[in-house]
């Protein structure tokens, strides 16, 4: 299994300010072995953790990541989910969150989430140069930039790689050839059903599923064979991971 059954997505979204040093942490706590991060470079480059290309500061003009140094965003916070306790926190960077995670003893699942168009190589090779110098991790490198993934492949070709859709291209199989992606991450939609996820499971590659907060859904897609899947509460799933080892899906997976 590449990763776990239940992935924190962009930390405990849900709970604390997404993609924060303080989301990780508060993932850890929840009992999430992975989680999952959205990683972009600033204008000098720095690789940050974020999901936005643009920032929306109130008051102001927004500012778009790809133009604004880190000097300008390092003092900037990302607010907490409404109706959180939580506090606002500030934007992290990559090498913060690769130290965190390690200290933690997490899996993390770099998603590339170029800034803008024709950015996603450059930002792959950043984010590596810093993964190099960083503590080593259990990772998985995952974008829907298919320049990002040709990138990984000739760059860091044994760090496994996925494909990301929101549903499956007409040339799916294709692409998994031409990336040689070990696993397949698909958004949670009404049209996603058992047969779709046998055929990817058919080429040897796993699937996991984002965004999903009910634990009903992801018993139901455990049991078509989906292997895990992204959450912003992963607190919710403690008594689904404590369960699965003793079950089997129809599938010979672990439920
Ligand atoms: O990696 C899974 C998921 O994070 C992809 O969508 O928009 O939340 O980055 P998004
Ligand atoms: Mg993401």
């Amino acid at each position: 299994m590449l990763m776990s059954l239940v992935i924190a997505h962009r930390g405990a979204k849900g709970t604390a300010p997404e993609n924060t040093l303080r989301a990780i942490q508060l993932a850890a706590e929840q009992g999430a072995q992975w989680v999952e991060l959205d990683v972009m470079l600033t204008a000098d480059q720095v690789p940050i953790i974020f999901h936005d290309p643009v920032l929306v500061l109130s008051a102001e003009v927004p500012l778009l990541v790809k133009d604004t140094p880190w000097k300008r965003m390092q003092n900037l916070q990302v607010a907490a989910p409404v109706g959180s306790k939580e506090a606002s926190a500030p934007i992290a960077t990559l090498e913060q969150a690769a130290k965190l995670i390690h200290q933690l003893g997490m899996g993390l699942n770099l998603e590339i989430k170029p800034a803008a168009k024709g950015l996603g190589e450059l930002t792959l090779k950043r984010s590596l140069e810093v993964l190099e110098k960083s503590p080593a991790l259990n990772l998985v490198i995952s974008s829907f930039d298919f320049t990002a993934l040709q990138a990984a492949k000739q760059l860091a070709p044994n760090i496994p790689r996925a494909l990301l859709y929101e549903t499956l291209t007409k040339h799916w199989r294709d692409e998994v050839r031409n990336y040689q992606v070990r696993s397949i991450h698909l958004a949670d939609v009404a049209s996603l059903n058992p047969t779709i996820i046998a055929s990817i499971r058919e080429l040897g590659l796993e699937v996991y599923v984002y965004t999903v907060n009910s634990v009903e859904r992801a018993e139901e897609l455990i049991s078509w064979g989906v292997k895990g899947i992204f959450t912003d509460y992963p607190a919710k799933f403690t008594r689904l991971i404590a369960t699965t080892s003793k079950r089997v899906s129809a599938y010979g997976d672990p439920v």
